[in-house]
């Protein structure tokens, strides 16, 4: 299967009740090659309005922090969150919502067969690397699972609500730029 075929599945999706309050599912964008894949957390006001993840504040602190290390969704990362509708008055996702919504992630990331996945903030991290993983404690550490590298950062949002973080930040894409290199994938 193809991801824009995906895709076509997916915008009919009414598994759970955020289908009544969402004007667009955002599915995901980038390139659909990209041995990197970056996960958040739910799509915003703005990416609901405009169907694209990171579109908002967020969205323009992150492209400036992996435009750093050379890293863009044009040219070598594929975007996607857990959740493809938002949640109302971005609320955080329940867990009912993430456990309906990550087939649709599941089937992305098998498609896209991306090398190294960042998790965006806790909601990711703790579904997709481990329950208990803190983003505080192991943001840049890397982890293999199932034949790919997970890593956790900071989410953009946190780093809004905190510059301090944003060196700590900063940092961790600088270690996905080398683990990258390091085992030869296409940037
Ligand atoms: N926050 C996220 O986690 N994802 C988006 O797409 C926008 C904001």
């Amino acid at each position: 299967m193809f991801l824009d075929e995906l895709k076509s599945e997916c915008d009919s999706c009414r598994r759970c009740e955020l289908c009544e309050s969402r004007n667009n599912i955002v599915f995901g964008v980038g390139n659909e090659n990209a041995d990197i894949m970056l996960i958040g957390e739910a799509p915003g006001e703005n990416e609901d309005m405009q169907g694209q993840p990171f579109v908002g504040r967020s969205g323009k602190l992150l492209d400036e922090m992996i435009g750093e290390y050379g890293l863009s969704r044009d040219k070598n990362i594929y975007i996607a969150n857990m959740l493809k509708c938002r949640p109302p008055k971005n609320r955080d996702p329940k867990p009912s919502e993430q456990n309906l919504c990550i087939e649709w992630l599941d089937r992305q990331i098998e498609i896209i067969d991306p090398k190294i996945i960042v998790c965006v903030g806790r909601i990711a991290a703790q579904k997709l690397i481990g329950k208990d993983f803190k983003v505080t404690k192991q943001h840049g550490e890397f982890i293999e699972i199932g034949g790919r590298l997970y890593t956790g950062t900071y989410h953009p949002a946190a780093i809004l609500r905190n510059i301090n973080n944003k060196p700590f930040a900063l940092d961790d894409w600088r270690k996905i730029r080398e683990t990258a290199e390091r085992n030869g994938l296409d940037l």
